[in-house]
């Protein structure tokens, strides 16, 4: 007999600290009906990255993209407000928008026809004539809430609920706008497809530097593993480590300045700053256990004289991301198994995995 949801979701003690925790149960990673859920509860409820701030400056600009399944939609209007909308046409359900990103005059529907001003009232319904009965002020895109927030747009499925400075507390704004994100230029944007379930990718990088020694040699040898740091916000983990020039040539290249800085957002976006360089993640479930994770790559410098030392810079991200595909495949692979349930955490190193299980919990409790 199978556990029920809640039963899986119980097995969970969201009460212990760090030095007595475990991880999450290993079901978490493999069972639908926890992804379902998750679907609804985590990744309807929490900010979502949608677009870059720099794709949706101008009126008539927009973006799409897919959140836990949601076809979404950003634009800003003829007023200059920016906007979120569910990407489905009241008419029969298409998406309305289908590039990933352009300008337009009104948003128009390549189904039917049926057209939305740029602020998503239904404007043009081509043929309808006789139609009784038919609220044309009620046919309007369904909205999510968006926000501005540094150099990206995030939504929120479900609206209403805390504001990003209220979710992730006012703290580590001011941390952020003190790194002066906008003097960085976005350069390229990568998708890499990891065999996992998405936790999986987020604990790997919740660690604590943890696997670093082990698994990453190349970028252990631009990293002070004794003196890196974890600390928790309430939604929110920095991990930073020391950078110091190692004997890998092809790291210490492009790995300068004193510090790297790790940020973890709850529950699926990630900075990872070094001086002059930046790469955002966001990670996305296709499926149990299959997860893809955008990079965008910004750099201070994106002059054609720079292009050869960017394109270095993300080739040796290349290497870690490699390193971490196949580890997390395997982890993947071992949750599956009878002789796994859940693992112990690292006190020293795991406080950010520790937040991360514990906020899941509370996702998943409120909706089950
Ligand atoms: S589905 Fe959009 S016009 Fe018919
Ligand atoms: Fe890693």
């Amino acid at each position: 007999m199978s556990t029920s949801v809640a039963g899986l979701i119980d097995a969970y003690d969201p009460t212990l600290p760090l030095a007595e925790a475990s991880t999450i149960p290993a079901s978490w990673y493999v069972d639908p009906r926890i992804h379902a859920l998750e679907k609804q509860t985590t990744f309807a409820r929490t900010w979502q990255f949608a677009a870059r701030a720099d794709q949706v400056r101008a009126p008539g600009d927009y973006a799409t993209c897919e959140i836990a399944g949601e076809p979404i939609l950003v634009v800003r209007g003829e007023d200059g407000v920016l906007r979120g909308f569910f990407n489905v046409c009241r008419h029969h359900a298409a998406a309305v928008m289908t590039a990933e990103q352009g300008c337009a005059k009104n948003l128009r529907c390549p189904y039917h026809g049926w057209t939305y001003t740029l602020e998503g009232a239904l404007k043009g319904t081509p043929g309808f004539l006789e139609e009784c009965h038919f609220d044309r002020a009620g046919h309007g895109l369904v909205p999510v809430d968006v926000e501005e927030w540094e150099q990206w747009v995030f939504v929120r499925l479900e609206r209403g609920g805390p504001s990003l400075a209220e979710y992730f507390g006012e703290t580590v704004m001011a941390e952020l706008r003190a790194l002066r994100l906008d003097t960085l230029h976005w350069f390229e944007r990568r998708h890499y497809i990891f065999d996992c379930n998405w936790k999986v990718f987020v604990d790997n990088y919740l660690d604590g530097g943890y696997h670093v020694p082990h698994l990453h040699k190349g970028l252990n040898s631009v990293l002070d593993f004794k003196r890196y740091t974890i600390e928790n916000g309430p939604r929110h983990c920095l991990q930073s480590s020391p950078v110091v020039q190692g004997d890998d040539a092809t790291f210490s290249a492009v790995r300068g300045g004193d510090r790297a800085l790790y940020y973890w957002f709850h529950p699926n976006f990630m900075l990872n700053w070094y001086e002059g360089k930046l790469d955002t993640n966001i990670v996305r479930p296709l499926g149990v256990d299959r997860t893809e994770v955008i990079f965008d790559f910004w750099f201070a410098d994106v002059s054609e004289a720079a292009r050869g030392q960017n394109l270095a810079s993300i080739a040796v991200g290349d290497v870690v991301q490699d390193e971490d595909m196949a580890i997390c495949h395997s982890v993947q692979r071992g949750l599956r198994s009878r002789a796994y349930s859940t693992g112990r955490l690292s006190a020293r190193r795991e406080a950010g995995e520790h937040l991360f299980h514990r906020l899941l919990h509370a996702d998943l409790s409120a909706g089950a």
